[in-house]
């Protein structure tokens, strides 16, 4: 389906009028695969029609940020990151006798949880604050429950394994029929929250930032502005965790980190 550049820009321009979320600095093939998608989901013949659908209520400007954002995700995604921020962050995190860890765009919450869990392994879990953040309610929703399809604990199992993991997976949850619902020991601690990573600004200081598979979606403009709210979310020394599939080049705050892992892309703010 053809999408002219003109009526994607008008409906992105009534959705923030209406909604105040601001679509504008999105990647544009991204944004574009996204509304072609939607279109036939929704069975709208353009995007006159799916605009005036999504102005008429704010259920149905839900169910479109439900689909227009991508909220693919697993339990230890990409084990040897997991396994980097273990080796190389991890003894600065033990350096404080309690830290703050943000992760923008968490999703439904695997990320977070598999964070929880090798921090607790390292007896950082009881004085870590955990904070998940998205611009996806419903995803929120899910993160707070903590309940995954047992069908996935396998393969979630294997990456825990490679992340480093020393236990097994199965003693953080609880089978039942077909889920997987994670105790209330590893939810302790994480508090998850409504953050748009474009309209709103820091909201505190954090010893160590996660932000995976999000800035992918942005252009490069929209990707410096959140640099920027990530090095002022940051203290001297304070770490900015990527991971391998981000190919963000953040010119301008380049020479205010170092680089810890070039493979994950985890960085180190610079001391004072
Ligand atoms: C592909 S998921 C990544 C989840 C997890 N970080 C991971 O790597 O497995 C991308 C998430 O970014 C969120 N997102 C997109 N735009 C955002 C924004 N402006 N502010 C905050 N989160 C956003 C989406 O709702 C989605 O849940």
């Amino acid at each position: 389906m053809l999408l002219e550049e003109s009526e994607i820009r008008m409906l992105i321009y009534s959705i923030y009028e209406k909604y105040g979320y601001d679509f504008s600095n999105y990647s544009k093939a991204s944004i574009r695969r996204r509304l072609i998608r939607i279109l036939d989901l929704l069975e709208f013949n353009n995007l006159k029609e799916l605009q005036s659908w999504l102005l008429k209520s704010n259920e149905n400007f839900e169910r479109f940020l439900n689909e227009v954002t991508v909220n693919v995700t697993e339990m230890f995604r990409d084990p040897t990151f997991f396994k980097s921020l273990k080796e190389r962050v991890f003894p600065y995190l033990k350096t404080f006798p309690y830290t703050k860890i943000w992760h923008a765009g968490c999703s439904t919450g695997e990320e977070m949880y598999s964070l929880a869990i090798l921090l607790e392994e390292a007896k950082l879990l009881s004085k870590a604050q955990v904070y998940g953040t998205d611009i996806n309610t419903n995803v929120i929703r899910e993160a707070r429950e903590g309940i995954y399809p047992l069908k996935e604990m396998a393969d979630y199992s294997r990456n825990y394994v490679r992340a480093g993991g020393k236990e097994s997976l199965s003693n953080y949850y609880l089978a039942k029929f077909d889920s997987a619902i994670f105790s209330s020991h590893i939810k302790q601690n994480l508090l998850f929250s409504y953050h748009n990573l474009v309209t709103d600004s820091s909201f505190n200081e954090f010893n160590l930032i996660v932000c995976r598979n999000v800035l992918i979606y942005f252009d490069r403009e929209l990707q410096a502005k959140v640099f920027q709210l990530f090095l002022d979310s940051l203290p001297p020394l304070g770490y900015l965790a990527l991971g391998s599939k981000e190919s963000v080049l953040f010119d301008k705050q380049r020479d205010q980190f170092e680089v810890i892992d070039e493979k994950e892309r985890i960085y180190r703010k610079n001391g004072l």
